[in-house]
């Protein structure tokens, strides 16, 4: 076994930045869902809410300014409060002794930096013993890759085409509520405002999420690319289209897969069934499949339409659902800092 990442002690100092927002609440409520052991929590967030109030476990913790909180002291900091936000005050609070799980895309592709997915590549966080920081991947990438690396640990995979189906609470707590206000309006024949997204949301697809590069694909998309080979430790070729659904809670992804020698459906089906973290719903005569609406609030990756491409050798489609603030973000991140303290 190798040595342990943080002094084994009866609980440990945990700071929540971005406590405030819609991944920063479910690391709260997951943290305490599993009863992590926590000594002294602090939630910490912007001066505009600085001085406001969370519950944790029953009690009431008062929110601190992140831009003069001292992380001394802290064992364990969960960041989701946006990428630059991370840029400048993760190295602060890795400096001062503290391990940082960082939601953001800030560090994700840095060399130095683990990108973990619990249930895939655990042994990545060893890069953090000296850095101090690791990387949450993006929510889209950690259901994904939750799936493939069980398939590809059976049969290698060489390239993978996705499509994505992404829920709101992805863009935070302002985007939710862009869409039930947008929602209102319409069903009332009222205009609508449009703020956060690039379009109305409100029964609509925008086929754009984050910002365009030059070759024509967004950077999510580029992070579902990059990300996953780096977290699979493979040179897998991966094309990604990410859409923004009206949807509040739960990411769905059309998957195609290409092996690189003999799979099918059936044995997917049966390698996914034991794989750490899926959970097969896969039933057309019952018109079972995963969807959203029942992946919201739960913690697996939920897999199904699992069957073969005829139009293409050794190739399957699936279909991959997960609460992405959940997997997607929070759980996963909580899931690291349990390896931290194992
Ligand atoms: P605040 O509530 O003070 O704005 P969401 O992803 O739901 O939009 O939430 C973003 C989270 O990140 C919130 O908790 C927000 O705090 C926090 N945040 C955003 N910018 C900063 C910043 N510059 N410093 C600290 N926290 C920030």
């Amino acid at each position: 076994m190798s040595e342990r990442f943080i002094e084994q002690k009866d609980g440990y100092n945990v700071a929540v930045v971005g406590a405030t927002g819609a991944v920063g609440a479910t690391m709260l409520e997951i943290l305490a869902e599993r009863d992590f052991p926590i000594a002294e929590l602090t939630p910490v967030a912007s001066s505009r809410s600085a001085g406001s109030a969370i519950t944790f476990k029953g009690k009431e913790y008062i929110v601190q300014d992140l831009a003069t909180f001292d992380p001394s002291g802290v064992d364990i900091a969960l960041f989701s409060a946006g990428g630059s936000t991370s840029k400048e005050h993760a190295p602060r609070f890795a400096a001062a002794g503290c391990y940082v799980v960082d939601n953001s895309s800030a560090w994700r592709m840095d060399e130095e930096i683990a990108l973990v997915v619990p249930e895939v590549n655990p042994e990545a966080l060893e890069m953090a013993r000296d850095n101090k920081i690791i990387a949450n991947p993006n929510c889209s990438t950690i259901q994904m890759v939750v799936a493939l690396n069980p398939l590809h640990d059976a049969v290698p995979i060489e390239r993978v085409v996705v499509s994505t189906y992404q829920a709101v609470s992805g863009a935070g707590g302002k985007a939710m509520e862009e869409l039930a206000k947008q929602t209102g309006q319409l069903l009332n024949a009222q205009s609508v405002d449009v703020n956060v997204f690039p379009a109305r949301i409100a029964f609509n697809v925008i086929p754009h999420i984050d910002v365009f590069m030059d070759d024509g694909y967004t950077k999510e998309e580029r992070k579902m690319m990059d990300e996953t080979c780096k977290i699979m430790g493979a040179d897998i070729a991966v094309t990604a289209t990410t859409a923004r659904v009206p949807v509040f809670y739960g990411h769905s992804e059309s998957v195609n897969i290409t092996f690189g020698g003999p799979m099918n459906a059936e044995t997917a089906r049966s390698v996914l069934a034991d794989a750490d973290g899926v959970c097969v719903v896969d039933d057309p005569s019952g018109e079972d499949y995963p969807m959203p609406s029942e992946a919201a609030g739960t913690d697996p990756v939920w897999v199904g339409r699992i069957r073969d491409d005829g139009s293409y050798p050794n190739s399957l489609h699936l279909w991959i659902v997960a609460d992405n603030v959940r997997k997607g973000a929070a759980l996963n991140a909580v899931q690291i800092a349990e390896i931290l303290i194992r």
